[in-house]
């Protein structure tokens, strides 16, 4: 059977063994020691670069990695995802967002179907509305071309496309602006129809379930916007929808010609790859949605193929296994410095959390390590100005993740943005101990002004900022999240405890025409009752 406690395998006590040499080593030390380790420890696939010189290991610490994984059978369980087993056993399914990328004639077999037909079919489908949206060959109701197109749906319906359109927006082929409805607060959505002419506004319902309660209300806000300015009739020119739950769309009312599919193999934090980015195609045009897809395969492609010690998405996967569990760093910083690369926090919050944030394997025994790390982030030139003191002087040590381009097109201040990046990594690294402080600043209150450095950091340099390298970067991030999960042994793709509060909140809303909610006998707690209570009583005043 396979292993899926890390923590009985040979290499997690040799690896205890090394960080017990490791911590007492800094960062500084090993660069003081080594002149080459930039040389030593940066990777480069295609367009993108990246550094690990500035993490606490040395060739060693690898090796003891490359021991584990083979222990914890990775490249078994690679093989296994890009098989279409059922890697996510809980809900008895593969996890085939590879599959979206791949358009050769590989097959990927689902209850000993080939997935891969439908998939193409699809794509073509919805590459075909993307294009003639662009190009005016579909019209709304009113025969005028499109000019705004609003994405409807949350988290994996939601952030991917978010992030993809606004990093990609200079390359666009296309007229019609994106917008992105998520949150159920009313001002989400009537922010957006405030500026939007309905004859010339085409809205996607995106989402996989078609269950989702912000999705669906704001979806009927959308309808009911449209109707009453247009009648009826335009909802099958206005609404279209992404889904796996046709049935609950056509009942919603949106005509079945008008639905893409998503497929139950098809995780929503992994669903970019499908007709869930519609909005992208329709924003920046198909062919640089071709080119999105096409830097992810190849990216699958490295990590499917390469050796472990040259192969992006392992050794990161291995890196952020090392700091989590080993260095018990408690969350990680994304720090993008890159004004387009503005939302890739959020996305790669839903991505790592929501996959690997599980409190058991995949067995079902508690875990016996610390699984996803907290993730958050922003702007690294705006962070600088906010949490940026914390990392760099709280006692708890968060590794960083830098992401800049090294391309100035469309930029101004380029020099700035990427000598800061590399500043902050370099300050992160190496600290300012008592005797440097008066060399930057005066000397009273010195404690105050030490920065004991030693805090680990990644860096990630795309060559640009392209179609392509953001395909890739995001598939490196969902297999460095493979990896992480594989070494933990838990199932990276299931999400069972975000049901838990969607069935209270429905539960509350049962009792909202009860004077007193402890009329409706529901085994609350005093606290749910009475903030329930309270609520009710001032929605009455
Ligand atoms: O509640 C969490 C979640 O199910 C995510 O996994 C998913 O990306 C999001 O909600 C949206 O779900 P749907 O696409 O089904 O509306």
């Amino acid at each position: 059977m396979a292993i899926s406690n890390p923590t009985l395998t040979p290499a997690w006590l040799a690896l205890q063994k090394h960080y017990n040499v490791m911590k007492r080593r800094s960062l500084s030390d090993l660069f003081d020691e080594d002149n080459n380790r930039f040389d030593k420890f940066s990777y480069k696939f295609n367009g993108i670069e990246i550094d690990f010189s500035k993490q606490l290991l040395v060739e060693n610490t690898l090796a003891l990695l490359f021991d584990l994984a083979n222990q914890m059978e990775l490249e078994e369980k690679r093989g296994d995802l890009f098989s279409a087993s059922c890697v996510n056993n809980t809900e008895r399914r593969p996890a085939l967002h590879v599959a979206l990328r791949d358009l050769s004639k590989r097959k990927y077999l689902v209850n000993k179907q080939d997935v891969a037909p439908i998939i193409r079919e699809t794509y073509e489908r919805f590459i075909e509305f993307a294009g003639n949206c662009v190009t005016g060959i579909t019209l709304g109701h009113t025969q005028k071309r499109f000019e705004k197109v609003v994405n409807i749906g949350i988290g994996g319906s939601d952030l991917g496309s978010k992030f993809v359109c606004s990093a990609l927006s200079e390359f666009s082929e296309s007229e019609i602006e994106a917008n992105f409805v998520a949150n159920i607060d009313g001002l989400a959505i009537n922010k957006v129809l405030a500026d939007a002419n309905p004859e010339t506004t085409l809205f996607i319902i995106c989402s996989k379930s078609f269950s989702t309660l912000e999705t669906l209300a704001n979806a009927k806000v959308a309808k009911k916007w449209l109707i009453s300015k247009l009648g009826e009739d335009c909802i099958k020119k206005h609404i279209f929808a992404v889904t796996s739950n046709q049935s609950s769309a056509i009942s919603f009312g949106i005509d079945s010609r008008n639905i893409f599919p998503v497929w139950e193999w098809i995780n929503g934090r992994y669903s970019i790859w499908s007709a869930i980015g519609l909005p992208v195609a329709i924003s920046c045009g198909p062919s640089v949605f071709k080119r999105f897809i096409s830097g992810a395969h190849k990216m699958d492609r490295h990590f499917e193929t390469a050796p472990m010690d040259q192969n992006l998405p392992i050794l990161m996967g291995l890196i952020g296994f090392w700091n989590r569990n080993l260095c018990k760093s408690e969350a990680i910083a994304i720090l993008p410095y890159e004004y387009k690369l503005r939302f890739l926090h959020e996305y790669l919050q839903q991505l790592m959390m929501e996959s690997n944030g599980k409190g058991v394997n995949k067995e079902g025994e508690s875990v016996s390590l610390k699984t996803s790390p907290i993730v958050f982030g922003g702007l690294g030139m705006e962070s600088q100005h906010s949490y940026m003191q914390f990392l760099h002087h709280s006692p708890s040590v968060i590794p960083s993740e830098f992401i800049f381009s090294l391309d100035d097109r469309g930029k101004t201040n380029q020099d700035e943005i990427v000598a800061s990046a590399i500043a902050q990594s370099e300050a992160l690294m190496r600290g300012l101990n008592e005797n440097e402080v008066s060399l930057v600043q005066d000397s009273d209150f010195i404690k105050h002004k030490v920065c004991r450095g030693n805090r680990p950091s990644t860096s990630i340099m795309l060559d640009s900022i392209t179609p392509e390298n953001i395909g890739s970067l995001l598939a490196l991030y969902e297999h460095r999240t493979f990896v992480e999960g594989v070494l933990l042994g838990i199932n990276s793709f299931d999400q069972w405890a975000v049901e838990l509060a969607k069935k209270l909140t429905l539960d509350l809303l049962k009792g909202i025409n009860y004077n007193d909610y402890s009329e409706y006998k529901i085994n609350h707690d005093s606290s749910t009752n009475g903030l329930w209570n309270t609520y009710l009583s001032s929605k009455r005043k």
